[in-house]
């Protein structure tokens, strides 16, 4: 019987006994653990540190031109924070609608975007603020992305885009319009 379990727990690579993974056609790996879970539709997000941690935010907290905050995915009807893994770490910020690029002005609600904090690089995160070209830096090896186009590597030797998260405004509250686009963290090799 040990045998047939460690033989189950080798194929889905992962430990069962918490119930955290499903696995899909073709191999790949869902969390269905819902503090693990990458943000989705309806989620609300909460202040991740700092004096008002753990607060919903609303679209008043967030005021153009302020800084961007961190954030996490917060389930709506349980209201479960998505804090089991750093790649749900969410950088948000307001910023002038008229800066914004098509596809970024798409995304926004009311001037606030939402992308991955997790560099694409090699993984590190707290991103620093340009203010004066709404650019995102990397502390580690100094990608810059652009926040109001799409997050587009603007210099440095991040591979790829930060994942923008999509948004929308319901009662005032920032809410996800949909799930992150592209794959949050490292590209992989
Ligand atoms: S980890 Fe961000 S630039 Fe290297």
């Amino acid at each position: 019987m040990e045998q047939r379990r460690n033989v189950i727990k080798a194929a889905l690579g992962v430990g069962l006994s918490a119930g955290l993974t499903a696995v899909l056609p073709g191999g790949a790996i869902a969390q269905t653990n819902p503090r693990e879970a990458r943000p989705q539709e309806g989620d609300r997000f909460v202040v991740a540190d700092g004096d008002r941690k753990g607060v919903v935010v609303k679209l008043d907290d967030l005021k153009t031109g302020a800084p961007p905050i961190t954030v996490m995915p917060q389930e709506p009807v349980s209201g479960t924070v998505r804090d089991g893994s750093r790649l749900n770490q969410i950088l948000m910020v307001r910023l002038d609608e008229a800066s914004l690029k098509t596809d970024t002005k798409a995304r926004a609600a009311q001037g606030v975007v939402a992308y991955s904090a997790v560099c694409t690089h090699t993984g590190c995160d707290g991103l620093s603020w340009a203010a004066d070209k709404l650019w995102f830096k990397c502390p580690c090896h100094e990608t810059e992305f652009d926040a109001a186009d799409s997050a587009r590597v603007v210099n440095g030797p991040a591979p790829r885009r930060l994942p923008a998260l999509p948004l929308k405004i319901v009662g005032g509250y920032v809410v996800a319009a949909g799930a992150f686009i592209g794959r949050a963290g490292v590209t992989p090799p």
